[in-house]
């Protein structure tokens, strides 16, 4: 099986989180990974090859990045023919609020998902970092459940920011379509 992260990232920060789920993918041991810059040339063919497709950008003026948008957009020509269907999706976004209005984003690329007739995979952790006993190093800390979210403080380098928790958190999303994907195609055999 073929799995592959494709991101936006306009400072750096995103594109940390991007290979954090990546590495992720990898932990699986069962999948090829591919890393897609959409800032660079789209590589279509690899995307049509994959069997999932993990989407990600960082939440600019509250929804998606412009650039990530122009990658949604050039993609119609697929949608016509429902090109990705059935392929397993799941999304991951970036900012600096701890809510910045990032669910916005993770809703933007779940319906693009879902217009591909692409079948969405949650995070599927439980909120961490809710309770006095919890911790902001929980995984999870941000509390989502639709896709993985992380924040970089806005006076941090990519080297020190997102945090390793956020990190985390998008490795296990890597890990979690890596698993749900391998399931689907030996369910399919
Ligand atoms: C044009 C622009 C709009 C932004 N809008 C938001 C926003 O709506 N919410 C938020 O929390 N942060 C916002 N930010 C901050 C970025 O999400 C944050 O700096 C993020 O870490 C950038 O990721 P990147 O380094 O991958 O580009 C915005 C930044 C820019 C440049």
């Amino acid at each position: 099986m073929q799995i592959a992260v494709v991101y936006h990232s306009g400072y750096g920060h995103t594109a940390k989180q991007a290979a954090a789920v990546l590495e992720g993918v990898e932990q699986s041991g069962d999948a090829e990974s591919l890393l897609v810059d959409v800032a660079q040339e789209i590589p279509w063919d690899e995307l049509q090859r994959s069997d999932a497709l993990i989407f990600g950008c960082p939440t600019y003026m509250g929804g998606p990045s412009a650039v990530f948008k122009k990658f949604m957009e050039d993609s119609s020509s697929r949608w016509m023919k429902q090109a990705w269907a059935d392929k397993i999706a799941a999304g991951f976004t970036n900012s600096s609020s701890q809510s910045g209005d990032k669910l916005n984003t993770l809703m933007s690329l779940s319906v693009f998902a879902a217009q591909h007739g692409m079948i969405w995979v949650g995070l599927g952790l439980l909120p961490g970092n809710n309770a006095s006993t919890a911790s902001p190093q929980d995984l999870n800390r941000l509390g989502s459940f639709l896709g993985a979210m992380a924040q970089s403080n806005v006076d941090q380098p990519p080297e020190l920011a997102p945090p390793a928790a956020d990190l985390l958190t998008a490795r296990r999303l890597g890990l979690r379509v890596a698993t749900i994907t391998q399931r689907l195609m030996s369910a399919n055999k």
